[in-house]
Formats: C-alpha cells, structure tokens, sequence
C-alpha cells in the first residue's frame, strides 16, 4: 500500500551544516533502492520531511529518522494512504527555507483534504525543477 508521513523536527545543527549533506547523501542512495520519494525542507533550526513510499518501507524508515540523533522533537503531522505519489520526482528533494515560510506549512489545518492538497503544491513550488 502507497503511504505517505510528514513530520518536523529540531535539528541539533544549524542551517548549512556538513550534516545535512550527509543526510542526503544516505537518504537519496538508500530512498532510491527502496522505491521512497520525497521532501526535505530546511529552516535555521527545523526540518519537515515528507516520505511516501510501501507502507512497510515508510514506517521502518521512521523508525530509524526517529531515533537519529542529529535531530529531536520529532512530531508526527499527517500520515495518509496515497493513490498517487506527490514528489515522484525525487529520491529526496532538498531545500532551505525562510523561517516565515515554513511556519505557512506547519501551522496547516492537514485533516482538511484541500488545505493539504494546496501545501503540498506550495512546497513543491520551493523545489528545483527536478532532481
Ligand atoms: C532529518 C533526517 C532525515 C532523514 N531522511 C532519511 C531518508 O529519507 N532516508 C534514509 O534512508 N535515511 C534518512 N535519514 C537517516 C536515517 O536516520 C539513518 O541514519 C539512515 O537511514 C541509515 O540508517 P542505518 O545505518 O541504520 O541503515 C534521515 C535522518 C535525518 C536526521
């Protein structure tokens, strides 16, 4: 079954920190051996990530993000069947955002279908073009 989890967290490194290349050189090596796609995004001091992928595969990733030490506070903001995947396009996507912006995507109302729907594509507006 296609899933899909978005979570933010605190990272324990600021922004531009060597550890965020790191994260991504893994994620984007292992993301694309195991069919998940998805998001990073990156203020100062957070992170919001969005993975989608097998149900399976996208809850054992969590559970290995979660007990990352290079962030803490992990919480949970949706998590949802999918039909159709929203950043096929990347292994992980990848970008820093201005404070003001990602507190847009946090404070969404996500158990409304069409608010969700609309941030989704607002944060895909911060992405490159593709990967
Ligand atoms: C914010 C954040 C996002 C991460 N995203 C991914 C990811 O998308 N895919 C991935 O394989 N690892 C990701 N990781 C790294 C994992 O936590 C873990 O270090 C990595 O999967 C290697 O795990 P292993 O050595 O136990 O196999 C992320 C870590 C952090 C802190």
């Amino acid at each position: 079954m296609l899933f899909q989890t978005m979570y933010i967290s605190r990272s324990i490194h600021p922004q531009g920190h060597l550890s965020d290349l790191e994260i991504m050189e893994i994620a984007t090596q292992t993301n694309q051996g195991i069919g998940i796609t998805g998001v990073l995004l990156r203020d100062k001091q957070r992170f919001l990530q969005i993975v989608e992928g097998d149900k399976a595969q996208i809850e054992t990733l969590l559970d290995k993000i979660q007990s990352d030490q290079r962030h803490y506070d992990v919480q949970v903001l949706f998590s949802r069947k999918l039909t159709q995947r929203n950043f096929e396009d990347w292994a992980m996507a990848y970008a820093e955002i201005e404070p003001g912006v990602f507190d847009q995507f946090t404070e969404l109302k996500f158990s409304d279908q069409l608010v969700l729907e609309d941030g989704l594509s607002r944060i895909r507006q911060h992405l490159p073009a593709t990967q």
